[in-house]
Formats: C-alpha cells, sequence, structure tokens
C-alpha cells in the first residue's frame, strides 16, 4: 500500500504536484466528436461555447485505418481553438491496443499544457490507472506541463465494476468515471444489444388478480451500477458521470436515463449527438422550483442547524446539506449561463 504521505508526491522529477482538490468545473455534457473527420473538427470553434466539455475520441467507433488520423485531428483541433472555461478531454485507445501509448506520448508531448483530462477506456483495476498515472508524470516531467493532467475512467467491464472502490481511490489523477452500458453489457453477457437505456422485458409484473391484466413496470438495468459508482466516487471525492445513450431517435428515453443518473448524485453524461446537448444542458442544470425550495431551506436555517418546517415538510442538518448541494450547482450553472441566472434569481 502506498504510504499517505507519497500519495501526493509527483511520480516523477519535474512533473507538477499532483492536485489536492479537482477543479470547480461545470460538466453537464461531455460532447464526443471523431478528430478524424475534418467537416465535424470544422465545428469545433463553435461548440466549444454550446458545451462544458469536448472531447476528442480516438476508441471504439473510430476505424481501425483512421485511428492514426483521429489522433492528429484530435491535435489540430486542440491547437486550432481557445477553450476557455471549457474543458478539453480525450478519450484514447484501451491501453491493451497497439495505439494507446503513441496516442499518450503524442498528445502530451504536443498538446499536454491545453490537455484537461484523458478518459480510459475498459478499466479494470487500479492496477491501469497507475500505470497511466506514471507515465503521465513522465511526460509532463519531459515537456514542462505545469497542470496535472486528470484521468477519468469508463466504467466498462465486470472486473471494473468489482474493483471500482481501488479504481476510484487508485491516484489523485483521478478525476472521475463514467458508465459504459454497452460494453459492460458484452462484458457481463446482458442479452441486449443497446448502447445504454432500458429494456422494455427488464421489468416486473404485478401480482395476478383474477383475470384482470397484470401490469408491467419495467425498471432501469443500470440502477445498481449507477448506485455503485456514486458511491464509489463520492467516497474518493471523484465525479460520476452517466454515459452515453446510443438511440438518437428517443429523446425522451434519453432524457429519463440521464435525469434517472443526475438524482442519484451523477453530474453529467456524454452527448455523442448534437441533439443531446440540450438535453444533457437541461436534465444536469437544477430544476428552477427545486432551487427555489433550496433557497427557502437555507434561508429558514441560516446556520444549518436545527429544525424549521416549510410547506409541512421537515427541514433539518441533512435537507440543509441537500440544499446546498443543490444550490452550488446552480450557482455553477448561473455563472455560466445568464439565462438560468435569472431563472434561479442568483
Ligand atoms: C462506452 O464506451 C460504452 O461502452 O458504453
Ligand atoms: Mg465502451
Amino acid at each position: 500500500m502506498k504510504l499517505p504521505r507519497q500519495f501526493f508526491a509527483p511520480l516523477a522529477i519535474g512533473a507538477p504536484a499532483p492536485m489536492r482538490e479537482l477543479p470547480v468545473r461545470l460538466e453537464r455534457m461531455i460532447h464526443f466528436v471523431p478528430p478524424h473527420l475534418e467537416k465535424l473538427r470544422a465545428k469545433v470553434p463553435e461548440l466549444a461555447g454550446q458545451v462544458d466539455v469536448v472531447l476528442g475520441n480516438l476508441e471504439d467507433a473510430i476505424p481501425v485505418e483512421a485511428k492514426e488520423a483521429a489522433r492528429n485531428g484530435f491535435i489540430a483541433m486542440a491547437k486550432a481553438v481557445d477553450y476557455g472555461v471549457t474543458g478539453l478531454w480525450t478519450r484514447i485507445n484501451a491501453l491493451n491496443s497497439p495505439w494507446a501509448l503513441d496516442d499518450v506520448i503524442e498528445i502530451v508531448g504536443a498538446v499536454g499544457d491545453r490537455l484537461d483530462v484523458i478518459m480510459l477506456p475498459k478499466v479494470d483495476g487500479p492496477w491501469d490507472i497507475h500505470y497511466l498515472d506514471q507515465l503521465l508524470a513522465q511526460l509532463e516531467a519531459r515537456h514542462k506541463i505545469k497542470n496535472p493532467i486528470l484521468i477519468h475512467a469508463i466504467l466498462e467491464t465486470a472486473q471494473g465494476v468489482n474493483n471500482i472502490e481501488a479504481i476510484a481511490s487508485a491516484s489523485p489523477r483521478m478525476h472521475g468515471m463514467s458508465l459504459g452500458p454497452a460494453d459492460l453489457a458484452a462484458s457481463r453477457a446482458m442479452k441486449t444489444t443497446r448502447v445504454g437505456g432500458g429494456h422494455p422485458e427488464y421489468k416486473v409484473l404485478a401480482d395476478a388478480n383474477g383475470d384482470a391484466p397484470r401490469p408491467a413496470y419495467q425498471q432501469d438495468l443500470w440502477h445498481y451500477t449507477v448506485g455503485r459508482m456514486v458511491d464509489a466516487c463520492a467516497a474518493s471525492g471523484i465525479k460520476p458521470f452517466y454515459g452515453p445513450f446510443g438511440d438518437f431517435s428517443d429523446a425522451a428515453a434519453c432524457e429519463a436515463q440521464f435525469r434517472n443518473a443526475f438524482l442519484m448524485g451523477c453530474l453529467g453524461a456524454w452527448s455523442l449527438h448534437p441533439s443531446q446537448i440540450a438535453i444533457a444542458k437541461k436534465v444536469f442544470s437544477p430544476d428552477p422550483a427545486e432551487v427555489a425550495f433550496a433557497k427557502a431551506i437555507v434561508a429558514a436555517m441560516p446556520d444549518g442547524a436545527g429544525a424549521v418546517m416549510i410547506d409541512g415538510k421537515m427541514q433539518d442538518d441533512a435537507t440543509w446539506k441537500q440544499a446546498k448541494v443543490l444550490l452550488d450547482l446552480a450557482k455553477l450553472v448561473a455563472a455560466k449561463d445568464p439565462e438560468m441566472a435569472a431563472r434561479y434569481g442568483l
């Protein structure tokens, strides 16, 4: 076990010190761009003003023959745009692939000072994080990078789910985790053919009542995993995210899946299609009515202690803390979005 004092020591001479706290940033949608496609890359300057995070995807969905073009395209788009407060991430190829090493070496060498986060797919255990952690420290030292590049793990293997707490606390470089429902379904041998979302056959049937029709209630296939992910992330002080929703034709189902994740503690989701940007923005910005109620709680209990009744509902120290979570998030949204600031009255 690494000793506590060594946990925050740089892993290479000349590498920046690991961050003690994560930067406070709004990350409601991580928008995926396939960087080998020049036409889509050309939209990045405009996109950067519309989303919270722009991610250049190098892994799955990028054809094998375009892997290098995607890597070079990401470097070009990282250099071409001033991202301001918008995050710049890349999803590299898996560590066991022929591309991962060059993805990291070339990208950090070329644009390591512009890159906020590397998303690492198919993380099985803390050993994957340790490997990338050490490699990044060596490259940061070599290229004199000032701010540590963070790591975001995709939770998409059964082994990764088994090792979730160890992954979440593997390094101070850990930014957070996203659920990867498509690979996770395959890894678990689930009998589905979807990228996230529910399944009409995953349901509970109401008890029989004579010959009366028996209603069936669809359940959330991802509830268990999102719950584990949220607890592992919260316990380690890192951020949980829902990942992809592949049915672009079903905005309502996407919104419902994102909202379940938001209510359970997630801070954002991936947008794979432009139509999902607005959905994520709506879902992961707190509802103004909830924010108004949170304000009422804080106003009624300025020191956060005791008990009061508001609209017949008991409030105490614990609801005050919940209200603070909503208000802090609303303030973050308001700082970026004047329209939401007005709706929140902030
Ligand atoms: C994402 O990478 C997934 O596999 O769902
Ligand atoms: Mg995947």
